[in-house]
């Protein structure tokens, strides 16, 4: 397993209390969007954490259930192989004898699929104009170099007046004080720490840069998508989301 995703695996087994707000404020930002939404992807998937807590936060949402499909997308096979376990997992539990007579359980609908696939190449893979709102979630762009090409691959598979969001880490002072606790706990030493970018050292002593995408690179990458209707905000204390709608065709 690679470096970064062994780090990601271990700051879900360690999640502070800081951590474990975020990922709430988090979730709970996403399920209300994707409330009635049809087929909603995510693009770094990870283990699927994200995509199961917002298929569960729906059963409660949705006073008339709606089926959803969820999609995710992550590089790193070893990270689909969990994910998809995980939801096979879940799915046996929803067909047990136990499910059969609790219809508390009971999920009759929706499906979750989970494929390795580099983000910014999910328009090859998928139709155009595919999914109804298309997601990152915990500072996913922070990982990857090119997060214009994200952002436009996530563009073209998302409908019509679909939505596309991007949840980062902010680069506000906050979020850099967390940081100073939360990479030293992951057995990092961190080498440099600025509002933008984080330089981290491991334990074999090879360097890595973490980005924090500040809000100038997130607009220019929607308004090179073609996304002009969109908004910015912070989601709880730690993160800075932004959130734009797909325009109309022609
Ligand atoms: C911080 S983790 C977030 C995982 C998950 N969204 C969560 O919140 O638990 C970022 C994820 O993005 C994936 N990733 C990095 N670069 C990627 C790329 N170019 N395309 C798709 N996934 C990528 C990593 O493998 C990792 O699983």
């Amino acid at each position: 397993m690679d470096w970064y995703a062994k780090h990601y695996l271990k700051s879900l087994e360690l999640q502070n209390e800081a951590l474990q707000r975020a990922f709430r404020k988090e979730l709970e930002f996403l399920a209300q969007h994707c409330v009635g939404k049809l087929k909603i992807l995510e693009v770094g998937s990870g283990n699927g954490r994200v995509i199961e807590g917002i298929s569960d936060r729906l059963m409660e949402l949705e006073p008339k259930k709606r089926p959803h499909v969820f999609i995710g997308v992550d590089i790193n096979q070893e990270l689909v192989d969990l994910a998809t376990k995980e939801q096979v997992r879940r799915s046996l539990g929803y067909y047990s004898d136990d499910f059969i007579q609790d219809s508390s359980r009971r999920r009759p609908y929706g499906a979750v699929h989970f494929f390795c696939m580099d983000g910014r190449m999910v328009g090859r893979d998928f139709a155009e104009e595919r999914f109804n709102v298309s997601f990152t979630a915990y500072n996913t762009l922070g990982a990857i170099e090119d997060i214009g090409s994200v952002v436009d691959a996530m563009a073209y598979v998302t409908r019509p007046e679909g939505e596309i969001i991007n949840l980062v880490w902010s680069t506000e002072p906050e979020t850099t004080k967390f940081l100073e606790g939360y990479y030293p706990a992951l057995g990092f030493k961190i080498e440099e720490l600025h509002p933008e970018k984080t330089i981290l050292r491991d334990e074999a002593g090879e360097a890595h840069v973490i980005n924090r995408p500040p809000v100038r690179d997130l607009v220019q990458a929607y308004l090179a998508a073609g996304i002009r209707d969109f908004s910015v905000s912070n989601v709880g204390r730690l993160y800075t989301c932004i959130v734009g709608k797909k325009p109309e065709r022609g």
